[in-house]
């Protein structure tokens, strides 16, 4: 339909990018992307009329978002053709614009496409070797200074090999290192690096990517030298392990990739922690909840980790103050079974927990209302809690005496 629609007003459409990539590889990848010449937004905007949906423009970038009614959705971006330095000058002036397009992008791998146009439905396009990059599992980038121009490519090169198991060749690597050592990954700004980050980490294979960068001394360069680097790298994985067991168990994140951020930002110093805090364009919650964790997470570390016994009323007023997804950070951070131990208690059972009876009870009993109440109602709660009350009845029975 996109093919017919583009035919009959004249414009040339290409299906192009990871769709494709996926595609050859036979992986599910439900993001579809077209490149329009000469304008996508306006070549979007019949196309919505044609087939329905909800479309959103953006003039400032020529891209355009169409939702369509199955939730699924379609990115058109106007190819793009600026001036690269191409080792020759392109004799064949057909395809010079989505040929343009396609260099200026990261990977070979991604470069592939076919034609959507009616007539030529189907008609592939390969002009960088991609295809053999992707049956051969390489990772190559198209010119020397791709990873200057943007160097956020150096953890999507990194990404998409442990995603696929691929390996990065060898120039392309070397570029890369040249990239990291001349210091291209400060000059990105924090939020991009954060959004960068964030992909990279919530892949399946998202530890062994960041092992990756480690070793290659991305992380460092990203988050200032690391001291104690088999810390950090042992607090990774044990966050990823607890994510995946408070799945199994059906514990409540918010955000697995800030769970990971505050593990890496427990091992920087406060400089990059402020850094990375005031750059990140976090939502305010989030905000407030990441200073929380960083300038008390060590204190109430010191009182778990201490092996005398804690009521579980003192449990609950310890960890109570913190979020599910930074009591899983710390106890990632700690190492230790026993902060696990008394972390999960808390998450599975103690704060379960809590008081039936109200407000209208306590009337009942002929109380007058005030302060009382509340602390009337925490008595409870920490008696409960305690296992020295079960029930309803037995809430009534302890504030009657
Ligand atoms: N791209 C690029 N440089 C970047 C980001 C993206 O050249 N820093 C190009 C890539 O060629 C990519 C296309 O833009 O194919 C679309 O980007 P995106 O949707 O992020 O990439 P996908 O390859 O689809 O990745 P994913 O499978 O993770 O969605």
């Amino acid at each position: 339909l996109i093919g017919q629609k583009a035919q009959k007003e004249g414009y040339k459409a290409y299906a192009i990018g990871g769709f494709v990539r996926d595609l050859l590889l036979g992986v599910e990848n439900l993001d579809i992307d077209i490149v329009v010449e000469e304008n996508a937004i306006s070549f979007a905007e019949k196309l919505v009329k044609y087939i329905g949906g909800n479309l959103k423009t953006y003039p400032n970038f020529g891209t355009a978002t169409l939702t369509l009614k199955d939730g699924s959705k379609i990115d058109f971006a106007t190819a793009r053709m600026e001036f690269y330095p191409f080792p020759a000058a392109l004799p064949e002036v057909e395809e010079t614009t989505i040929k343009h397009d396609l260099y200026r992008r990261d990977f070979t791998i991604n470069t592939l496409g076919f034609k959507l146009n009616s007539p030529v439905f189907g008609d592939f396009l390969d002009f960088f070797n991609g295809k053999k990059d992707l049956e051969d599992g390489i990772i190559r980038v198209l010119y020397n200074l791709s990873f200057v121009e943007d160097p956020t490519r150096i953890l999507r090169a990194i990404r998409f090999e442990a995603r696929y198991g691929f390996k990065i060749e060898e120039q392309t690597l070397a570029f890369m290192e040249n990239a990291i050592n001349n210091n291209m990954l400060e000059q990105v700004k924090v939020s991009r690096m954060a959004d960068e980050l964030k992909l990279m980490l919530v892949e399946k294979t998202g530890l062994a990517s960041f092992k990756r960068a480690m070793d290659l001394g991305i992380i460092d360069k990203i988050f200032g030298e690391i001291e104690d680097k088999k810390g950090l790298l042992k607090g990774m994985e044990i966050s990823n392990n607890l994510l995946a067991m408070c799945k199994d168990k059906g514990i409540p994140i918010d955000e697995p990739f800030l769970i990971y951020l505050r593990t890496i930002l427990a091992y920087c110093s406060e400089g990059v922690r402020n850094k990375f805090l005031k750059g990140m364009n976090l939502e305010k919650n989030n905000y407030d909840d990441l200073v929380y964790f960083l300038t008390e997470y060590q204190g109430i570390l010191e009182k778990l980790i201490d092996p005398k016994f804690y009521s579980p009323s003192q449990l609950v007023s310890m960890l109570e103050r913190f979020s599910n997804d930074s009591l899983i950070a710390l106890t990632a951070i700690s190492g230790s079974n026993l902060v696990k131990k008394r972390v999960f208690l808390y998450l599975e059972e103690l704060s379960k927990i809590s008081v039936e009876i109200k407000g209208e009870d306590l009337l009942e009993l002929g109380l007058k209302p005030g302060p009382i109440f509340s602390e009337i109602i925490q008595n409870v709660k920490k008696e409960k809690l305690d296992g020295n009350i079960a029930n309803k009845e037995e809430e009534i029975l302890w504030v009657k005496s």
